[in-house]
């Protein structure tokens, strides 16, 4: 390590998508970063506000980047620190909400190097709230889950079963690729009618949107080519919508 060099590492959550959904916090420490490792889901907007001399890494998953592993990840995190001190960690919504942020935070800290966690907001409830979709609401939704699709063994999560049996709002990240499963465990509970969105790109320009039913929403998927990144939310709030309510009075599934 060199002298005068001080190790610091700051997660910082970076929003759902849109650049203005950072917290002024999160600014206030980019401005500051001597290196930025950012992810692919963030908005590329957000590293104008790095100083001109900021060394900027991307290590989001990408065609044409070389794919880093979480493992290489923390070794370049604090690699970075040692050399250049000041290192921000910026990732999508807020880093520790299926992002991995507790686990760099073990990791860089095992070096004895501060780490502070600016939270950002996620898209688990960003997004649906940008479609109008309350997660809770007084006489509808008492609670809602917020689940992953995909494990670290890259399996459904089980408290997709257990969630399906509530009457909580579910927002299920990261379940693209799992929506057949999803579908088949809500209609083996008789939740087939339930209303169903599915925002892809989420607060941003190239925002995608389908409406339906668990019984329906495949379907709408396929014909709206709605892919990842992406949330489904299954819950009666969907319906309840100011945006969306009028697509639910009339079941016109062109209308989407
Ligand atoms: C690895 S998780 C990270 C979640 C992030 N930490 C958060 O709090 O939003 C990535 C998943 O989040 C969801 N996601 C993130 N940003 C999104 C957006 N703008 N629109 C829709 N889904 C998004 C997708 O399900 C995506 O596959």
């Amino acid at each position: 390590m060199k002298a005068n060099i001080n190790p610091k590492v700051t997660l910082i959550g970076a929003g759902p998508g849109d650049p203005d959904l950072i917290t002024v916090k999160g600014v206030k420490a980019l401005r500051k970063a001597d290196v930025i490792l950012y992810d692919a889901l963030i908005s590329r907007e957000l590293l104008e506000y790095a100083q001109t001399n900021a060394k900027l890494i991307f290590v989001g998953k990408r065609k044409d980047f070389h794919r880093y592993s979480q493992d290489e990840i923390n070794e370049l995190i604090v690699k970075n620190a040692f050399e250049f001190g000041n290192v921000v960690r910026l990732k999508g919504g807020d880093p520790f909400i299926f992002g991995r942020g507790s686990e760099e935070v073990e990791y860089i800290e095992s070096f004895g190097i501060e780490t502070e966690v600016i939270s950002g907001i996620s898209s688990s409830m960003a997004v649906p709230a940008s479609q109008g979709i309350s997660l809770t609401k007084r006489g509808v939704a008492e609670s809602f889950w917020v689940i992953t699709g995909t494990t670290s063994e890259r399996k459904l999560s089980q408290d997709v079963y257990l969630a399906a049996q509530s009457t909580a709002t579910v927002v299920i990240l990261m379940g693209m690729s799992k929506l057949n499963e999803i579908v088949s465990i809500f209609q083996q509970f008789e939740k087939g009618d339930i209303p169903t969105a599915i925002i892809q790109n989420g607060t941003t320009k190239n925002e995608k949107l389908g409406l339906g039913t668990i019984d329906s929403i495949v379907e709408v998927v396929e014909r709206k080519e709605l892919s990842a990144p992406a949330i489904i939310v299954i819950g009666e709030v969907v319906k309840e919508s100011n945006k969306l309510k009028s697509f639910y009075e009339n079941i016109n599934f062109d209308k989407y």
